[in-house]
């Protein structure tokens, strides 16, 4: 048995229908100004979040995934960086019309996000009952014992044990993965239509990050959010993702249903990372590197910025950047080799 299990293949072949998109990304552009120039951070980002659907965005370190996640809740650090263009529809509203005052009743209540590390979401000065308190009380006008029994309620959800001493405690006082279980708990009690997960177990141990993946999945199972989730890791992909893209320097290189995506990766440079990781189908120990370094997001050509490191390179690649070609229902890949 591959940890590419039947689950997975199963919802992938599930067809897709447009009613079922939470959210929509579309030509998604968030530049950082800074005095090197202007760096494409991310670069014409597109993706539809489907009801009860996780979507993985992988790639290596810098290639924006992070400012991806962040500009959704137009969280992306300012004035370093800017959305430029592009639009963000949750259930067709578009955020990046909303005022600074819309947007703070999206965030926490309609899209969620939990980081990688939870120490950042918590306060270290306060227990972890006035900081689940807070978000009840804020979102839902919660008070008093009604309160306390909804945060009880709420970590027994999270399968935290002993919720009435854990909700005295201090964020110093609990395990990584046990603060991370708390964040989740903060994320996930206004109900949010959609979570945004940012390597949310990168910092925790493997077995503590596989009960929390679970978790997720359980309870994503339950009420049906749609999980972006970020990861450079392929065994999370594969044991939590029914699709993912590809990010490359601030583009999506290629999207395709989990199951296809590891029988017959289309890109360049999905085939490199694949084989870049130990083999998650077979789950043998093998490790390659992919040869070259990350372009610069300051001085991209023209052409495909993968071109420099790709073993298939053509002329055409180095001048002209092709649009997403689909190859199959479930997978589009922007490649010439493919055009
Ligand atoms: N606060 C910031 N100020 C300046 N540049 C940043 C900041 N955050 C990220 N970047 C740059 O934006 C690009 C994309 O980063 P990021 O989205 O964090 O990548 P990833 O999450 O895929 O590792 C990188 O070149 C990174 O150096
Ligand atoms: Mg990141």
């Amino acid at each position: 048995m591959t940890i590419l299990d039947s689950q997975s293949l199963e919802s992938a072949a599930a067809p897709a229908r447009d009613d079922d998109v939470v959210l929509r990304v579309r030509d998604l552009k968030t530049y950082l100004y800074t005095k090197r120039g202007v760096g494409k951070a991310v670069d014409g980002v597109s993706f539809d979040l489907r009801r009860g659907e996780t979507l993985g965005l992988v790639g290596e370190s810098g290639s924006g995934k992070s400012m991806t996640c962040l500009s959704v809740l137009r969280l992306n650090p300012e004035p370093a960086s800017r959305i430029v263009g592009g639009q963000i529809l949750l259930r067709g509203e578009d955020l990046l019309q909303k005022t600074d005052s819309e947007m703070r009743t999206v965030r926490g209540r309609r899209i969620a996000i939990v980081l990688q590390d939870p120490m950042t979401a918590l306060n270290p000065v306060l227990t972890i009952k006035d900081q689940v308190g807070e978000t009840l009380r804020l979102h839902q006008g919660l008070r008093g014992r009604t309160l306390w029994q909804r945060a009880v309620e709420l970590l027994k959800k999270l399968r935290i044990s002993d919720p009435e001493r854990r909700l005295n405690s201090y964020p110093h006082q609990l395990s990584g993965g046990m603060r991370q279980r708390i964040v989740s708990a903060i994320a996930l009690s206004c109900e949010p239509e959609v979570l945004l997960a940012d390597e949310p177990t990168t910092a925790l141990d493997v077995t503590v990050q596989a009960a929390l993946l679970k978790l997720l999945k359980d309870l994503q199972r339950e009420a049906g959010f749609p999980i972006l989730f970020v990861t450079h890791d392929f065994g999370i992909v594969a044991r939590m993702c029914d699709t993912v893209a590809v990010m490359y320097a601030g583009k999506i290189v290629e999207k395709a249903s989990t199951a296809t995506l590891f029988r017959s990766p289309a890109h360049p440079y999905t085939q490199a990372l694949l084989r870049s990781v130990p083999d998650v189908l077979v789950e043998t120990e093998r490790l390659a590197s992919i040869e070259g370094q990350p372009p610069s997001i300051f001085a991209l050509s023209q052409g495909c910025a993968f071109a420099p490191r790709c073993p298939h390179v053509m002329d055409r690649c180095r001048v002209e950047y092709p649009s997403e070609i689909r190859l199959a229902q479930d997978q589009t890949v922007r490649c010439w080799r493919h055009a």
